[in-house]
């Protein structure tokens, strides 16, 4: 809505829109690598990539090219007919998986709610009248009715009842509490997990649970699930988290980098899992629609021939390395876990302040369950940038942890 001839401020900007966000006091007009610029030109240093987002960095010319000859050709065509480019994205991805089919979706969401159809479907063509799927606590599966309920955080599920029926909830890294749900339910399909927790403040599941809950799905034919939504296309030093761990799951979701900010999501199963769908059970207007499959196959190129993968450990090590080495007190630090690009820094107080003060650096960072930093850069970021940021993080935190002291202090 344009009121007079100047330009809009972010309030009358934002006013058409419903409140699902709280949005911090920044709007920017353009991106180019490690870097966004907002309306008066100032540049922040992005710890974030959009959420797990531009793993590649803002404006990759690979991708803007991409996006830009696919656009001059057609943005969209239905799915009742063949789509080339969602052939070749898909061709691509299914390699890169080790995967034998993929569904084109358009976001992480809808990647979760194919998986839960799938493993629902084959079950009943088991004879499972009513599959039940394991799910962990602490689990984020996005924002639709199966997912949030497939959710472990009440927070995103209350006032939302009634939720859907057929998840069980489990501890993390927890093989007896699998093995006893295995013992009491005969109606079990698959189990669902993310490798690497994000929401709940990046927590790597243990290997050996990995391996083991692997192997007791394979025992009882539950499909194992893997959402590397937020873990894949690179972010963590291999296409998905799980390959470095040598696992086979049947089914893997994964979204946010493989468009590098196009929308699109995906849904790859092999064997018997990837036979399961026919025409007619599941479907989307827009998934794996030209443009979408496009940026995928752009991003899926260039992840394939450059090594870019292989900066994930450098920039992690050198964003953790200057943090801790400009740290005042690190008393404030309670536990540092990662995956690659996916860093989680467990404060001790609630920091949500943080988010807001480092915007004020010039650094964009996001806070999770509360208390733990999240840092998701991207795989272009320079060993220069990742000290900046780490560095730049250090001050920030310095400042907020010497605040809470004092506040502790005059309480
Ligand atoms: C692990 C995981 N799964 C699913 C989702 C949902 O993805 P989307 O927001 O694209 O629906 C997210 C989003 O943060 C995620 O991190």
């Amino acid at each position: 809505m344009r009121l007079n001839n100047r330009a809009p401020t972010l309030e009358e900007l934002m006013s058409a829109l419903m409140n699902t966000y709280s949005r911090l006091p920044v709007s920017f007009t353009h991106g180019s690598g490690s870097y966004l610029y907002d309306t008066d030109g100032r540049e922040y240093l992005d710890g974030l990539s959009g959420i797990a987002v531009t793993n590649l960095g803002h404006a990759h010319p690979r991708v803007t090219e991409a996006v830009r000859a696919q656009s001059e050709r057609f943005l969209h065509c239905s799915n009742i007919y063949h789509i080339d480019v969602q052939e070749r994205a898909g061709a691509l991805l299914t390699e890169r998986a080790s995967m034998d089919r993929v569904f084109f979706g358009n976001s992480g969401a809808e990647a979760n709610e194919a998986a839960i159809k799938l493993a629902r479907l084959h079950a009943h063509e088991r004879g499972i009248e009513k599959p039940q799927i394991v799910v962990l606590e602490g689990a984020f599966h996005g924002r639709t009715l199966a997912t949030l309920t497939a959710s472990g955080n009440r927070k995103i599920q209350a006032g939302f009842e009634p939720l859907v029926s057929g998840f069980i909830r489990a501890p993390r890294n927890d093989l007896e509490a699998l093995a006893s749900i295995a013992e009491r339910n005969q109606d079990v399909a698959a189990l669902l997990l993310e490798p690497v927790q994000g929401e709940s403040g990046i927590h790597p599941l243990d290997a050996e649970y990995l391996a083991g809950a692997a192997a007791l799905c394979k025992d009882r034919g539950w499909l194992l699930i893997f959402d590397e939504v937020q873990s894949g296309n690179g972010r963590t030093g291999s296409y998905f988290f799980h390959q470095q761990l040598d696992l086979k799951p049947d089914i893997v979701t994964t979204a946010k980098g493989l468009g590098n900010g196009v929308p699109v999501g995906a849904c790859l199963a092999r064997g018997e899992a990837a036979e399961t769908f026919a025409p007619g059970h599941h479907g989307s207007t827009y998934g794996g629609n030209p443009l979408a499959c496009a940026a995928a196959t752009a991003v899926l190129e260039t992840l394939g021939e450059d090594t870019l993968m292989d900066r994930a450990g450098p920039i992690s090590d050198a964003i953790v390395t200057s943090f801790d080495a400009s740290l005042e007190d690190d008393r404030c630090v309670v536990a540092t876990r990662r995956a690659g690009l996916m860093i989680g820094m467990e404060l001790a107080a609630d920091c949500a302040a943080l988010v807001p003060a480092a915007l004020e650096a010039g650094l964009l960072i996001n806070v999770t369950a509360g208390r733990t930093i999240r840092l998701l850069p991207p795989l272009v970021m320079s060993d220069e940038q990742a000290n900046t940021l780490g560095a730049g993080l250090a001050t920030v935190v310095s400042r907020w942890w010497a605040d809470e002291a004092r506040l502790a202090g005059a309480a």
